[in-house]
């Protein structure tokens, strides 16, 4: 499943963030690619752990991993640092698979889902499509500032050459509690069921709650603590 999310409608504080970010240091994207994917990475990425950066992690980890639609799509167990990388003319990142482990000790966590969250407005750059290879489909994403892109970690991946302006985003990666794909999405649709027969029936309505008995009890069985 590949889900777009509106993360951050707010253009007064969207602006506000890419002015910080514009400020950041900015180093080779290569130094934080795996073996193979540093053949075909050409962006830069800002410096996170400076004091800006790591103000500008605070704030985007809790706008993306408070928003309650990426919840019940990734059912997160935890979030990799977030990067945030620029792309500017001739610069691409070819087509490659995520490293399925990231992190070290307490911090490793499994790829399960990749997410790109756009912060430039489409209409200022040229190329720079994020084109996800999922089984025999290829879509080509090139999102609103402000929409984040969802989807499996698994699938191929690419970002296709800049060829005017520059292209901001902020990426990461997450552990979900939940390591099956169509597991996930199975949750995902009851829990959109959830929420729209919320709008139409009591809470405490046999529907409702036979609804609520199995998704607990899918999470139950799907769940590993
Ligand atoms: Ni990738």
């Amino acid at each position: 499943m590949i889900l777009v999310i509106n993360i951050l409608d707010d253009a007064a504080h969207l602006d506000a963030l890419r002015e910080r970010i514009a400020l950041l240091e900015w180093r080779d994207g290569r130094e934080t690619a795996g073996s193979v994917a540093r053949k075909v990475k050409r962006n830069l990425q800002g410096a996170m752990d400076s004091v800006p950066g790591r103000a500008l992690q605070d704030e985007l980890s809790r706008l993306i991993g408070d928003h309650p639609v990426l919840k019940a799509a990734a059912q997160p167990r935890r979030f990799s640092p977030l990067l945030i990388s620029k792309t500017g003319v001739g610069g691409h990142y070819g087509a490659h698979v995520d490293n399925a482990l990231m992190g070290r000790g307490a911090q490793r966590l499994r790829t399960d889902l990749s997410f790109t969250l756009f912060l430039t407005p489409p209409g200022e750059y040229e190329g720079g499509e994020l084109v996800i290879h999922t089984a025999g489909m290829t879509q080509e994403l090139k999102g609103e500032a402000g929409n984040l892109v969802l989807y499996p970690s698994g699938s191929i991946h690419e970002v296709k050459p800049v060829t005017r302006g520059e292209r901001i985003v902020c990426v990461g990666w997450i552990e979900s509690l939940v390591a099956d794909e169509a597991q996930r999405e199975m949750l995902f649709d009851l829990e959109n069921l959830r929420t729209a027969l919320r709008q139409k029936l009591p809470s405490q309505s046999a529907e409702l709650l036979t609804l609520d008995k199995t998704i607990a009890n899918l999470l139950r069985m799907w769940v590993r603590p």
